[in-house]
């Protein structure tokens, strides 16, 4: 019942050209959206002219990151409002890097969180795990308060339109995902967390992604699992003959 969810994120990565290449090469070899949704998140540069390039087609062209004001003295910064009108309907927030450069503290992500949907866009926010925490036993602790910041103040309705992304950062850039065991169990410890805070209903229609060095060889492992309601994958999704396997995945 939960739509399978394939997300690349090209990071800083590509060039503006590359970039409309890769819809060219992708857009009408995708699955309808009601099968598999897909999307890139990509540079704010590019989203305006990838999403008319991809206009038709079911591939949703995303946001990696906002500020979380619509508009105003924040120089350099992302609008959340601006990124709706060129074409985004979704945005990432929180990843990893986000949170490592950029210092990104869980307060920030809840406030982008709102003004990502006072702006239309649908949220996918990612939290993560460091190595350091999982041999402390400390996983379960990390990952629950991590979302519980994040989400602190959304209403039934708005959850709704969150997507959470389960990304070690062990496993991010490094060859060795996380077993689908691991992928699962972190998985399921978000889903029971957003139950615990809101109900089984809003829990069970949320989509909660796995990332970290996902790849056409390993996806179909890790989308068998109940609670891998899709990927979020960076290295991967650069290639279109790639993207489009994982697409494909079943
Ligand atoms: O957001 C996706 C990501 O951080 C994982 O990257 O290259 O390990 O698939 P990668």
């Amino acid at each position: 019942m939960r739509t399978p969810f394939i997300v690349g994120n090209w990071k800083m990565n590509k060039t503006a050209a590359e970039a409309i290449e890769f819809v060219h090469a992708v857009a009408d070899e995708l699955p309808a959206a009601t099968k598999v949704e897909s999307a890139v998140a990509v540079s704010p540069l590019y989203v305006q002219a990838m999403a008319e390039a991809a206009k038709g087609s079911p591939l949703e062209i995303m946001g990696e990151n906002i500020f979380y004001e619509q508009a105003g003295a924040y120089t350099g910064e992302v609008s959340p409002q601006v990124l709706k009108e060129v074409g985004a309907n979704y945005v990432l927030l929180g990843h990893s890097e986000r949170r490592m450069y950029f210092h990104e503290s869980d307060e920030i992500i809840n406030r982008k969180v709102f003004a990502a949907l006072k702006a239309g866009l649908k949220p996918i926010i990612c939290c993560d795990e460091t190595m350091g925490r999982q041999a402390a036993g400390d996983k379960i602790h990390w990952v629950v308060s991590q979302i519980l910041t994040d989400l602190r103040g959304l209403t039934d309705e708005q959850m709704k339109l969150i997507s959470i992304a389960y990304e070690p950062s062990w496993a991010i850039g490094t060859g060795k995902s996380a077993t689908a065991e691991q992928a699962e169990e972190g998985c399921y410890l978000i889903r029971q967390t957003v139950a615990d805070i809101y109900n089984d209903e809003i829990a069970n229609g949320i989509r909660v992604l796995y990332g970290g060095s996902v790849n056409p060889s390993n996806i179909a492992d890790l989308m068998d699992r109940h609670d891998i309601d899709g990927v979020l994958v960076g290295n991967a999704s650069l290639d279109p003959d790639s993207f489009l396997k994982l697409v494909n995945y079943k």
